[in-house]
C-alpha cells in the first residue's frame, strides 16, 4: 500500500518510476502507471536480488535520484511465542532486505539524491507484543541514522519515515500472531505524504563535514 501510494505520487509528480515487488499481479496492475513502469520482482530473502534493485532501477531509468523502500511485515505476540522461523522473518524482511536495498542504492545514487525507507512509530514507542518487530524496525533506524551521517559529505539525504498506525490492514498480514484491538489508523495517503514524501523532496543538503559524528567506532 505505502510503496504504491508513494510510485504512483511520484508518478503524478512528473518522476519516471522503476517499480519492484513481490506480488507480480498487484506490480501489474501498478506499473499500468501512463508511460509503462519498468518493473521486476524481488523476495525480500534474496538479499543480492535486493541489493541489485537500485543498480537495475538506474539502468532502466537512465538515472537515479530517489529511492523509496516500503517493504515490511507484521507480527505480534509476546517474545516467547515468536518461534525462530518467525524472528528470522521479521528481522529479514524489515531490516536486512532494506539494508540490502539501501546499500545497492548507494552505489548508484547521485550526489544530491535521496532515499525515503519506511520504519514505523514503533522505533519511538515500541509496544508491548511486538518485540520482534520493533527491534528490526529500530535497528533499520538506527543503521539509516549512520547510514545519513556517513552519507551526509555526498550530499545524499537518508530519510527514515516513522510511519503511524495506518487503515489498509498491514496488521491483518501479520506473519505471527494476532494483531491487538488498534484505534483507527491515520489516513495512509496523508501520513505518506507528510512523513515519507514531504521529507524526500526537502531541498538536498549543500555537502559539508559531518560535525559531531563520531570518525572512531565505539
Ligand atoms: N500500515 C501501517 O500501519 C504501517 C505503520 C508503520 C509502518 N509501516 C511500514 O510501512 C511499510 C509498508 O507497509 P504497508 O502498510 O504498505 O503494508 P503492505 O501493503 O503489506 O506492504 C508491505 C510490502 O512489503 C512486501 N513484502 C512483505 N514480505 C516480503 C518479502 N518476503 N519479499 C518481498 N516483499 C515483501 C509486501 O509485498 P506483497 O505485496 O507481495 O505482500 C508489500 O509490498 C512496511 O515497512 C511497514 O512496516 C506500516
Amino acid at each position: 500500500m505505502v510503496g504504491g501510494l508513494a510510485a504512483r505520487a511520484l508518478h503524478r509528480q512528473g518522476a519516471s518510476v522503476a517499480l519492484a515487488g513481490r506480488n507480480a499481479e498487484r506490480l501489474a496492475d501498478l506499473s499500468r502507471l501512463p508511460g509503462d513502469c519498468p518493473r521486476r520482482r524481488f523476495d525480500a530473502y534474496d538479499l543480492d536480488g535486493c541489493a541489485a534493485l537500485a543498480p537495475w532501477a538506474a539502468r532502466s531509468l537512465g538515472r537515479l535520484d530517489r529511492v523509496v523502500v516500503a517493504v515490511g511485515v507484521a507480527g505480534f505476540g509476546p517474545a516467547e511465542s515468536v518461534d525462530e522461523p518467525a524472528a528470522e522473518h521479521l528481522m529479514t524482511v524489515n531490516a536486512l532486505a532494506p539494508m540490502a536495498v539501501v546499500r545497492g542504492a548507494l552505489t548508484v545514487l547521485e550526489a544530491g539524491g535521496a532515499i525515503g525507507v519506511v520504519t514505523g512509530a514503533v522505533v519511538d514507542a515500541p509496544p508491548r507484543g511486538m518485540a520482534d518487530y520493533a527491534a528490526a524496525k529500530t535497528a533499520l533506524a538506527t543503521w539509516l541514522a549512520v547510514v545519513g551521517r556517513e552519507q551526509r559529505a555526498r550530499g545524499v539525504r537518508i530519510v527514515d519515515a516513522r510511519l503511524p498506525h495506518l487503515e489498509g490492514g498491514f496488521a491483518a498480514r501479520a506473519v505471527t500472531g494476532e494483531p491487538p484491538r488498534l484505534p483507527p489508523g491515520a489516513d495512509p495517503a496523508a501520513a505518506v505524504e507528510r512523513h515519507l514524501l514531504a521529507p524526500l523532496a526537502g531541498a538536498p543538503e549543500r555537502p559539508h563535514s559531518v560535525p559531531g559524528a563520531p570518525e572512531r567506532p565505539h
